[in-house]
């Protein structure tokens, strides 16, 4: 456990760890985890979540047996699981709270898994006793991470591409998205944006478009088309995507006040004409003179 480790370390160690030991956590590790979980962290947009550990129980494992979509997890301690009030951005900061306890799971060196599609909601949801206003959008599971991964866990990992991420000339943009932002042209923000590109996202489809105008961040949600539609007439599921928008605004946010890069959140939409297919303006980060 090496907790002094830097943000970066931490977003570069993360991965989608699909098999896991089984065995017991430490009362150390179990004390950090409930730790960053009972501090119910939110986003940005301050909607109201309520995050709860759930050990691994046969009941929870039965979960993730309905629903399949396209992974299932061996042996996890337990699940993180949350319940957000209903609100105009509540998936972006169930994104970005989720983030960070998943990241402090991994700074302690467990294993995590984000699972927007794997698992029954009605069961997670009745063990948080989610009211009508809340919803459960997506669990993780976590455990100790086991040597060797299975045949299946490969492939799931090959059928989402899970190791690939586009280039930065497709993430990028520089005041608009008809020029490509290079990283060397983004200075100190090179690492932010790099944090944001290899972050995790719903069968890795990486819908998050950033358009510099310094001092904004324009950050912009870039559909796949049907996604949504298909899994939520097919399995009930979420809006991951913007689920995904939450976790870019967190991995981009923790590395700039871990460079002491100050900034804020603001809405500022410069309403740019021309905007690629399925493209919608989502926030800004406003860097502020340090
Ligand atoms: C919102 C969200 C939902 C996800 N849902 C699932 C899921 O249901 N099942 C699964 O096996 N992986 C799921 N993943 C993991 C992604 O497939 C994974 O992040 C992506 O392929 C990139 O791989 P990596 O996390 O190992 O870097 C999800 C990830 C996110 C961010």
């Amino acid at each position: 456990m090496t907790r002094n480790q830097s943000i970066m370390d931490v977003i570069q160690k993360r991965y989608s760890c699909r098999t896991f030991k089984g065995d017991p956590l430490s009362a150390q590790v179990v004390e950090l985890l409930s730790r960053s979980v009972s501090e119910n962290p939110s986003g940005p947009f301050k909607s109201v979540i309520r995050f709860q550990r759930i050990a691994g129980t046969q009941e929870s494992m039965n979960a993730m047996k309905g629903l399949g979509t396209y992974g299932f997890i061996k042996a996890p301690s337990g699940f993180i699981v949350g319940a957000v009030k209903k609100g105009p951005f509540d998936l972006e900061d169930y994104g970005y709270a989720m983030e960070t306890i998943l990241l402090s799971a991994t700074r302690i060196g467990l294993g995590t898994c984000w699972l927007g599609g794997t698992f029954t909601k009605s069961v997670f949801a009745n063990k948080m006793e989610a009211g009508p206003d809340e919803i459960v959008p997506a669990v993780a599971a976590f455990g100790e991470i086991a040597e060797k991964s299975r045949m299946t866990e490969k492939i799931i990992r090959w059928g989402a591409r899970a190791s690939t991420r586009k280039p930065w000339s497709a993430l990028f943009f520089d005041r608009s998205f008809h020029a490509i932002l290079g990283s060397v042209e983004a200075g100190p923000y090179q690492t932010p944006l790099e944090m944001v590109r290899i972050g995790p996202s719903a069968s890795n489809k990486q819908p998050w478009r950033i358009v510099r105008d310094f001092p904004f961040f324009h950050f912009y949600l870039q559909r796949t088309s049907g996604y949504y539609e298909r899994n939520k007439k097919y399995f009930g599921m979420a809006d991951m995507q913007r689920i995904d928008m939450g976790i870019a605004m967190c991995h981009f946010e923790l590395t700039c006040q871990e460079l002491s890069l100050k900034g804020e959140w603001v809405t500022d939409d410069p309403r740019l004409t021309n905007l690629p297919d399925l493209t919608t303006y989502v926030t800004s980060y406003r860097a502020m003179a340090p």
